[in-house]
């Protein structure tokens, strides 16, 4: 039966562990569903993993709205969760209701989720008004690595330990179904997780959020260059790949590949009438 968002919460008030992955393609999201997994973000990192750019800053709404329509039809289980790419939010609580709706109508997601706190709060508010669940995302939220001035762990200090705290209760009283808690120290999610009612799923925030989310590519090592610290690698792709790709290289240059066994076949008797044609012509 298909996840909702009464399932995800239902799953922190029965104390059970919420697993969610980010996929990007219909093949990967047919298996992360069939793996068990209630929720699956197409994050705006498909920017990054898929698309090559070293932001999430020039993802389009046409491409969360591309990856997103082939992993809705790849997904018959899981609650299916499209980002809301930089600046397809902040202009107006109209053009936030315009783009979410895109995501949902023409997308097939189930939910969208948006990046920020407090100030997002009103606007978090006018699309749960509108029927559109809600997926909030505070601490290190990867759209304003320019105001961040990078990557970085958020949340040390006292003062910014307090503005995420007061940020997770303005989200959820905005009506957010649930709180993306990424790179946030984890004593601190801790104490989030514990103050809010709906889930926190995190991201390196330690092991006490209500559910963990992960990068697909980080975790089956399809990365090879860098690691984020909070990934954990179940898998080693990139080499697995490697070693497949050296392997039809060679057979296609030493002729081992293809043979007779993935090769097609006609009647002799068609060969040697064309065989014949091309004969008699050759002599006419
Ligand atoms: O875009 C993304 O993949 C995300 C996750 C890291 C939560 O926002």
């Amino acid at each position: 039966m298909r996840a909702t968002i009464s399932t995800i919460q239902k799953m922190k008030d029965q104390g059970q562990r919420i697993p969610a992955l980010t996929a990007y393609d219909f093949l990967t999201a047919r298996l992360v569903d069939a793996a068990g997994v209630p929720l699956i973000l197409v994050g705006d990192s498909l920017g990054m993993v898929f698309l090559g750019y070293e932001t999430t800053i020039p993802v389009r709404l046409e491409d969360v709205l591309h990856h997103t329509k082939a992993v809705a039809r790849g997904c018959s289980n899981a609650l299916v969760v499209a980002d809301m790419p930089f600046m397809t939010y902040h202009i107006s609580e109209a053009q936030a209701l315009g783009n979410a709706a895109r995501l949902i109508q023409d997308g097939g997601a189930h939910a969208v989720k948006l990046e920020g706190g407090r100030a997002m709060a009103p606007t978090v508010h006018r699309l749960v008004q509108s029927g559109i669940p809600v997926m909030g995302h505070i601490g290190l939220t990867p759209q304003s690595v320019h105001q961040l001035g990078g990557f970085k762990v958020q949340g040390k200090s006292v003062e910014q330990a307090r503005q995420l705290l007061d940020d997770a209760r303005a989200l959820e009283d905005a009506g957010a179904f649930s709180i993306v808690l990424e790179c946030v120290p984890a004593q601190l999610s801790a104490m989030v997780t514990d103050r809010l009612r709906i889930p926190t799923i995190g991201i390196g925030a330690g092991p006490d959020c209500d559910g963990e989310i992960q990068v697909i590519s980080d975790l089956l090592g399809l990365v090879t260059d860098f690691v984020p610290k909070h990934a954990k690698r179940y898998a080693h792709l990139a080499d697995e790949i490697r070693s497949a790709l050296e392997g039809y290289v060679s057979d296609v240059t030493s002729r081992a590949f293809p043979t007779a066994e993935q090769s097609f076949s006609i009647d002799p008797a068609v060969i040697e009438k064309l065989t014949d044609r091309h004969d008699s012509e050759g002599s006419a």
